[in-house]
């Protein structure tokens, strides 16, 4: 199937953190993509911003790698024409009245200054934007989570970019809403009328979200040490899926509509504290294992600190106090150093009222209705069906299928791409607006102080294994089960 590419106008990218991991890994090769696709206008500039004293050529030579597998060489040697470097201190002078001068080469352009660096340094590159006036016109500035590691710092961040830049230039990413299964969630609740009458209390049992990774934390630990799988995962990303899943149909695609509606959800969770996190939430911590067959060292050894108390695996059980949810449990698991790399949202619907079958006929399971997001996108329906030939009616559990990349012969996608180019065309529907953010926050602040005040270690936990015991007991005791794919 042939690829649909919309063209966007001519743009400025500027990225802050240019030589970072996630500009090197993600953002840059995000970008050729859509070059090889034909999305680039001509004239449009890529520009990495990093300390890093590094011309265009240094830049460019040191994006090669990772641009090498993203298209071919030929195209690579033009895309790389759009790339420039210029190195820059947020703290210093040195250099940005030149840099306000290369922007001013091409006023028209859409200018899109993506701040992938480190949350203290947004309020310092926000103030150097705004005294340049580089704030103005087609403007925007994207923040890259974490935006702050609590509701006040994130007011903080938020007040401090809001200063220099309007709420309607401000885009906060999250890249799961980027990935095509959530895009995909919405075309299969509001372009079908079959699941809309079904997707509440009255038929759902439980929804199941999670996202495991079996990556440890390597060497972002000085990061990820300061904010563990809660903040790192659960606050923002699968916060995000939650609310995909639960929100009210919006009245349409428009920004606010859509957004309106996952804040309503953010907004209607139980909270969890410390009368109930004991009973809810579950923190673990990874110790040496096996992982993708190799012996792998435990989180402490990695970190080099063997007092850490992060956790790096969380699960627990939300509910959302409304109507349509009301005593249906959300269960929420992530983890790093888990036995697969599996993100996906599972709906569980309630069991058939009363079995006209005879036991012999074969357990009757729920339908379940599974939207994985990596690492094969795609959708899975399981129903009950007859086995088919003789040998009397004997049931079966078995999915409808609709692996994306098979299904339509499409490669899978980064997150990045959608996203990037969004921002571009001034689309903020797949953004966090700021209180989005801030009630995310001000449900999981209340998790993180009860934590804190109960003062235990996380659980240790294998690398290679499903988390600690205590995350299966959570859902067993509800008389559920974690979701096996064991088709
Ligand atoms: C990031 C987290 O936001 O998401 C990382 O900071 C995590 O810790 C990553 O590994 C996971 O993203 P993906 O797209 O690989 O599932």
């Amino acid at each position: 199937m042939s690829v649909i590419s919309q063209t966007v106008e001519p743009f400025d990218l500027v990225i802050f953190g240019g030589t970072g991991d996630l500009a090197v890994r993600k953002l840059l090769p995000a970008m050729f993509h859509r070059f090889v696709d034909g999305q680039i206008p001509a004239s449009s500039r890529i520009l990495g911003i990093a300390r890093e004293a590094l011309d265009d050529d240094g830049y460019r030579a040191l994006l090669r790698e990772s641009l090498r597998d993203a298209g071919e060489a030929s195209q690579l040697d033009v895309f790389l024409q759009h790339v420039g470097y210029r190195p820059l201190d947020a703290r210093k002078s040195d250099g940005w009245a030149d840099f306000a001068d290369l922007m001013a080469r091409h006023p028209d352009h859409v200018r899109v200054f993506y701040l992938s660096t480190s949350p203290e340094l947004f309020v310092d590159i926000c103030a150097r934007l705004g005294d340049l006036g580089l704030n103005k016109g087609a403007s925007r500035v994207v923040l890259e989570k974490p935006i702050g590691r609590d509701l006040a710092s994130a007011n903080e961040i938020n007040d401090a970019v809001g200063r220099v830049f309007d709420e309607s230039q401000t885009y906060r990413i999250d890249h799961y809403l980027g990935k095509e299964t959530v895009q995909n969630l919405l075309a299969l609740r509001f372009g079908n009328a079959l699941f809309e009458p079904l997707w509440n209390a009255g038929h759902i049992d439980h929804v199941q979200i999670t996202v495991a990774e079996t990556l440890g934390v390597g060497h972002r630990g000085a990061y990820y040490d300061r904010a563990g799988a809660l903040r790192d995962m659960l606050q923002n990303h699968m916060l995000q899926l939650l609310c995909m899943v639960a929100m009210e149909p919006p009245a349409s695609l428009a920004p606010d509509a859509v957004r309106d509606e996952k804040l309503k959800v953010l907004r209607s969770l139980t909270p969890i504290d410390d009368s109930n996190a004991a009973q809810l939430t579950v923190r673990g911590q990874y110790r040496a294992g096996v992982a993708e067959g190799a012996s792998v060292p435990g989180y402490p050894d990695e970190l080099g600190d063997t007092r850490s108390g992060t956790e790096t695996f969380v699960a627990l059980k939300a509910e959302i106090a409304n109507w349509r949810w009301s005593g249906v449990p959300f269960y929420l698991r992530t983890g790093k150093r888990l036995p697969e790399r599996v993100s996906e949202i599972v709906v569980v619907f309630k069991a058939v009222p009363h079995s006209i079958f005879d036991p012999s006929n074969g357990p009757l399971e729920q339908n379940r209705l599974v939207l994985r997001l990596q690492p094969d996108e795609g959708v899975k329906l399981w129903l009950t069906i007859k086995h088919p030939g003789p040998g009397g009616l004997r049931l079966r559990h078995v999915p409808l299928d609709m692996t994306f990349a098979e299904a339509f012969g499409v490669q899978q996608r980064d997150a990045y791409e959608r996203l990037l180019l969004d921002v571009v065309r001034g689309n903020p529907t797949l953004f966090m607006r700021r209180d989005e953010v801030e009630a995310a926050w001000r449900w999981a602040d209340p998790i993180l102080a009860a934590w804190a005040a109960a003062g235990d270690s996380p659980r240790p936990y294998a690398a290679g294994s499903w988390g600690p015991s205590a995350a299966v007991a959570l859902i067993e005791r509800d008389g559920r089960t974690w979701h096996e794919d064991n088709e």
